[in-house]
């Protein structure tokens, strides 16, 4: 069992609001039980060039309402070997860091059972990902967030089809996962969500757009997760170009893309941010190793990291079934 006197705060992974406030918390809580605090910049990356800097309760001042992560972050191919990771424990080992505290999302948590199996460096890990799609929480910390960005855009873009009679194929994120596609798929009306999770025909999809562009109104609205199995909203657009009955129909596709990742988090991610953030440093006083924090039926719960990203958070395909009733 680790004794932590001085821990590594890091971000990794695809940025997500709510990180910094995350950092925060964590720092904060850190302090207030007496342990030394090293800020680990651009996550596993700066863990190989020992990017560090020592932190005080004043380091994480006005940050709560900041999206990005003020320790930046990054997807470090280096670390995916074991010379990166050989190095990065080594620097570890150099600053004095008994243990790590940070945020992520299934990478992160990857490269976080690896460098605990093979050098014994132990993570107590928050999840952060706009995605949602990680096992061991209800949410994530950012996609509140992201999901709300993608909704007021899609009422903007309900604003122009609407006035054009056009059909809109909005992609938002979600790699692997349909959660954002999917609830601001309800959130914002959508007339139809495509998803990863599922597979629909093209013959499906053309269909059924076809009789909504017909039949309640001309314009339509179709949100497309980006990992959706046809390859994201272009190349539905291809799909659809090329088909004789789409000729007359007014099409366009819009990339929400990362606008989703920044902004000012809502309260919502703070709250989530600021509670996982402060349990973390507290499981890892209480003994726990290699383990995240996550938020279930609003307890915070302790998930081993090999399980977060080995076992798959499922979307609610009832919610599914609901896009299609309320179209
Ligand atoms: O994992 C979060 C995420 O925003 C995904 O939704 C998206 O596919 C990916 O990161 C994009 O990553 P990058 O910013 O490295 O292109």
């Amino acid at each position: 069992m680790v004794n932590p006197r001085r821990i590594g705060v890091f971000t990794s992974g695809g940025d997500a609001p709510g990180m910094n406030a995350c950092v925060r918390a964590i720092v904060r809580t850190a302090i207030a039980h007496d342990l030394e605090v090293v800020g680990i910049r651009r996550g596993y990356a700066g863990m190989i060039d020992a990017d560090f800097v020592e932190m005080d309760g004043r380091s994480v001042s006005n940050i709560v309402q900041q999206g990005g992560t003020i320790l930046k972050s990054a997807r470090s191919e280096l670390f995916r070997t074991p010379e990166g990771r050989t190095k990065a424990n080594e620097n570890l080992k150099a600053a004095g860091i008994d243990a790590l505290v940070g945020g992520g999302g299934d990478g992160t948590f990857r490269g976080a059972t690896l460098l605990y199996d093979e050098h014994g460096v132990c993570t107590v890990g928050c999840p952060g990902t706009i995605d949602n799609d990680l096992f061991g929480t209800d949410e994530t910390i950012g996609y509140d967030t992201a999901l709300n960005t993608a909704i007021e855009n899609i009422d903007r873009i309900r604003d122009t089809a609407d006035a054009h009679d056009r059909l809109f194929l909005v992609e938002v994120m979600g790699r692997d996962a349909g959660f954002i596609a999917l609830n601001c798929g309800i959130g914002g009306g959508a007339e139809l969500v495509l998803v990863p999770e599922t597979f629909t025909e093209m013959e499906d999809i053309k269909t059924r757009i076809l009789s909504l562009m017909t039949a309640q109104s001309r314009s339509s609205i179709v949100v497309v997760a980006e990992g959706d199995e046809h390859g994201g909203a272009q190349h539905i657009e291809a799909a659809l170009r090329e088909d004789e009955a789409f000729k007359s129909i007014d099409l366009r596709v819009c990339i929400l893309g990362h606008t989703q990742r920044g902004g000012s988090p809502t309260a919502r991610d703070r709250v989530l941010a600021s509670r996982l953030g402060a349990a973390a440093v507290e499981a890892l006083l209480e003994g726990h190793e290699n383990v995240m924090v996550g938020l279930v039926n609003n307890e915070t719960k302790l998930t081993p990291l090999r399980n977060v990203w080995s076992r798959k958070k499922n979307i609610n395909y009832e919610l599914l079934r609901l896009t299609q009733l309320l179209s």
